[in-house]
Formats: C-alpha cells, structure tokens, sequence
C-alpha cells in the first residue's frame, strides 16, 4: 500500500495505476518511487503539510505515467533521438494528464502535465514559468532529475550523487526553482556530510569534471 496518502481512493488508483506500470516497465514503475521518496522528503524539508506531502508523493510516482504510449524501443534507445522521435516522446506529460486528470488531485495532475516546463519557461508542452509552476511541480522536477542523473540508464552510467548535484546547481534558477534544489543539497549533506565537499570540489573544478549534457537524451526520464 502506498504510505501516508490522505485519500483512500487516491491512493488506491495510483497503486493500480503504478502496477500497470510496473507491469509495462519496471524501470519506469521503480523510477517513479525513487522519485517519489526523494520529493516527498523535499516537500517535508520545505515546510509543507503532510496533506501538501502526500500530493507531491503520487505526483512523483505517476509524473511519467504517459511514458505506457510509447513504444519501448523508442523509449529506451541509446542512441540519439531523431526530430520525429523527440516529438513522439513529447508527447508523454499530456497523454499522462489525460489520463490521471480525472482521478487526482490538481496538484498531482500537475505535476504529470507539467514535470517537463522550466522555470526560465523555456521547458514543454507549454513553455510556462515560474510564477506559473506549482510548487510541488518544482519539487518533482529536481527529485525527478536527481534520479535521472544518479541511476543507470541504457545510454549512460549513473552519476555520483556529488556530480548530479553540482549539475542541478548549474541549471538552478533556468532549469529548476533554485530554492528546492538548495534544499535538496541540505537533505544530502545531512544525510553525508561528503557530499557537500565533493559537490563544491566539482563545482569550482568546472565544467571539465562533468559531462558536456549529463542530461543528454534523458530529457526523456529527467522530469
Ligand atoms: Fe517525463
């Protein structure tokens, strides 16, 4: 049963819906759950309340829950992705929100339809802000990235915790809300207390320590 979810019927449909998931795609399932536990500790570190907590926790697991309409050989390709490939795979966060939009809260349902935006609104399907974002959208968003950076993928090897921080610090205040990942640094150097050391030796080592796009293709799974 997923933990500490406030609504009954919630709760329920996204375990239904994280088993479809699971079924389909047990990477894309276990993704969501890491994803999920990383936000809903950022959303408590943050100060929301535990029915605030609860929402970001199922957004987190469903956030990619449109990825079920893409064929897996497309979604899983190592190699680049072609013009029409991308907008096959783009295609994810509204199929996702047709889906979930009727049986979630509006939080959560945002969190699916909008964990591909920025908060420079340079980001997609809409190329909304900041101002606009959710805040439980931009605590996906760094939860989701960090994930994304920090396991194994088929076209790339998962980043040390120190590197993937330093890359969310790079894209903080364009990518994503700058105060969440600040908090995110928080939470890792309390849990090791290494990490900050590591994550500023590689910031102020430059960008040569890093990978020229560690997020590379993985916009696909990176929000
Ligand atoms: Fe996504």
């Amino acid at each position: 049963m997923i933990p500490g979810t406030t609504g009954a019927a919630e709760a329920a449909a996204t375990e239904k819906l994280l088993a479809v998931m699971r079924l389909r795609d047990p990477a894309l399932a276990d993704h969501g759950v890491r994803t999920a536990h990383v936000a809903a500790a950022l959303a408590a570190e943050l100060g929301l309340d535990a029915e605030e907590c609860d929402r970001v926790y199922l957004g987190a697991i469903l956030h990619d829950i449109g990825k079920l309409g893409i064929p897996e050989a497309l979604l899983w390709k190592p190699a680049g992705l072609d013009r029409t490939e991308w907008a096959e795979i783009r295609t994810h966060p509204e199929n996702g929100h047709r889906l979930v939009a009727d049986i979630a809260a509006r939080e959560v349902a945002a969190c699916v339809l909008y964990h591909h935006e920025r908060v420079d609104a340079e980001g997609y399907p809409f190329g909304i802000g900041l101002r606009t974002l959710p805040l439980a959208v931009r605590i996906v968003q760094v939860a989701d990235a960090y994930d994304a950076m920090t396991s194994d993928r088929p076209y790339q090897g998962p980043l040390p915790v120190g590197a993937a921080l330093a890359e969310l610090r790079r894209c903080a205040g364009a990518q994503f809300d700058a105060e969440v990942v600040a908090t995110l640094s928080r939470l890792l150097a309390v849990v090791d207390p290494a990490v900050r050391t590591v994550a500023l030796t590689l910031t102020t080592a430059g960008a040569d320590d890093l990978p020229a796009d560690p997020f590379g293709d993985s916009l696909r799974d990176a929000g």
